[in-house]
């Protein structure tokens, strides 16, 4: 990877002694990484003692993640998601991610997905059809519990009782925000018994243990023997039925029980939040575009007419499956995560010794007014596709890049446009008006705040109908 000219990795100015720029980052850190590019392609910026160096530029950005054995997985934000998710598929290092990701593959299948959106209608449609007309919900808290439920359906083939769904969706709520504010601490400050972190190792603890008896129930319960050997003969035995049943090349289980719960925990913790949040901003945003909302509504109701979404449905919902992708190009759940070379090296014309923490940030890139101009103005027509079907794709990093690309995007998409269309067949949404969902950062996703809703139903509702079957 040696470049033919050399240059120097740019520092980003007005850095305090000691703090550095942890002051701006802290206060307002969307606005702070949107002033690097302005800087350099790579911006070193320094988070008290740490420092770490931004990628500002996409085909650097590109390369970065392209090339997973130099920049691998690392740095303070992944070392804070091992405490709580082990050394599961989205933390282990990339000796060990092509065997990891080989197990785990099947259940992201193309031919589960109609068995996963059957439990994404059923579990949708019981929470809708339990809202009241004139009531009040909590948008942010109610997608996040129905993406939660649909999580350990799929994944455990089992329900789960609603207090320990309570525990568990606190407990997250802990952990996402601790591992954020975790990573800017100095190393020692971490193990130091605050109540901050003792909040957090008691979050951990008890997710993990709640964890490690969903399995061992599905254990029990034998789920293991439903799958086939190319796949899980039914998703609703569970996506750990075949982690289960993985074996090692010498016939043994592949994966022991904490690893098992790694990927668990993992699983949990990237594939609700994130989905849910980005069903949130969807609506939030179209609710402030009237022309965007009119055609989104209108889409709805000619394909759902008042019923919940299906698998079926799919194919027809193409505008509301494009205002998911504009919601999470603006506001991307995972908006800055990190990377650490492994050996020394160089990015473009940039010299970086071994152990240099860089990060890249979908959320900064998806702003470039090069690669989207207007970057700010939300307008789904940005993913229509050309007439002849084949546009260049517009930038895209919401659910990462190369060999470390989120395994579940397919999965989110799903259960995103299953959800949000579901939700506009069934309710008018009036959003309360002081509602001002900035995102409560900084954490691990970019999430909104509350959204307290006002609902009504639409004019043309027609309580759940006999649904097609896929
Ligand atoms: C809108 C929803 C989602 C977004 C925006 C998202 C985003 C991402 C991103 C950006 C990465 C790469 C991280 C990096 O480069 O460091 C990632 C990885 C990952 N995601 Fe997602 N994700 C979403 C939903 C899901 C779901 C539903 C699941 C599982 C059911 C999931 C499981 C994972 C896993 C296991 C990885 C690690 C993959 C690997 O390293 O091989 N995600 N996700």
């Amino acid at each position: 990877m040696q470049h033919p000219r050399t240059a120097s990795v740019a520092t980003a100015p007005g850095a305090l002694p000691l703090l550095g720029h942890l002051p701006r980052f802290v206060r307002a850190p969307l606005a702070f990484v949107r002033t690097l590019p302005a800087h350099g392609e790579l911006v070193e910026i320094r988070l008290g003692t740490r420092r770490m160096v931004v990628v500002c530029d996409l085909e650097l950005t590109r390369t970065l993640l392209r090339h997973d054995r130099v920049f691998d997985k690392g740095g303070p934000l992944y070392r804070r998601l091992e405490e709580v998710g082990g050394v599961g598929l989205a933390t282990c290092p990339a000796s060990e991610h092509r065997r990891q990701r080989r197990l785990v593959q099947p259940a992201f299948h193309q031919r589960c997905f109609p068995g996963y959106a059957q439990i994404m209608t059923d579990r949708t449609d019981a929470a809708l059809t339990c809202w009241q007309e004139g009531g009040t919900v909590d948008l942010t808290r109610e997608t996040r519990r129905i993406t939660a439920d649909v999580l350990v359906a799929t994944v455990f083939g089992a329900d789960l009782d609603p207090a320990v769904h309570a525990l568990l969706a606190a407990d997250l709520h802990e952990l996402l925000a601790g591992v954020f504010r975790r990573s800017l601490l100095p190393e020692p400050l971490c193990r130091l018994p605050t109540p901050g972190n003792r909040r957090h190792a008691r979050a951990s603890a008890r997710a993990r243990r709640l964890m490690g008896e969903l399995i061992a129930g599905h254990r029990a319960a034998g789920a293991a023997s439903h799958r086939t050997p190319d796949g899980p003969a039914d998703p609703r035995s569970g996506l750990l039925s075949l982690l289960l049943a993985a074996r090692d090349p010498e016939g043994g289980p592949a994966f022991s029980d904490e690893e098992l719960i790694d990927h668990a925990v993992t699983l949990y913790v990237s594939g609700t939040e994130t989905t849910a949040g980005a069903v949130c901003w969807a609506l939030h945003f179209s609710a402030l575009h009237p022309p965007v909302h009119r055609r989104l509504t209108e889409e709805i109701a000619t394909v759902l007419g008042g019923r919940t979404a299906t698998w079926a449905d799919l194919p027809r919902l193409r505008y509301t499956r494009q205002t998911l992708t504009e919601a999470l190009r603006l506001c991307p759940p995972g908006w800055l995560l990190t990377r650490r070379t492994e050996e020394d090296t160089t990015l473009g014309p940039y010299a970086l010794p071994r152990g240099t923490v860089l990060a890249y940030s979908p959320y900064l890139l998806h702003h470039l007014p090069e690669e989207h101009p207007d970057p700010d103005t939300f307008d789904p027509n940005r993913w229509q596709p050309g007439p002849d079907g084949s546009p260049p794709p517009p930038l895209f990093l919401a659910f990462g890049a190369g060999p470390r690309r989120c395994i579940g995007d397919e999965f989110a998409y799903l259960q995103g446009t299953l959800l949000l269309a579901s939700l506009l067949s069934h309710w008018d949404l009036h959003p309360h008006p002081s509602t001002r969902p900035l995102p409560r950062l900084p954490q691990l996703t970019l999430n909104p705040g509350p959204l307290p809703t006002h609902l009504t139903r639409p004019k043309h509702h027609h309580p759940s109908p006999a649904r097609p079957r896929p």
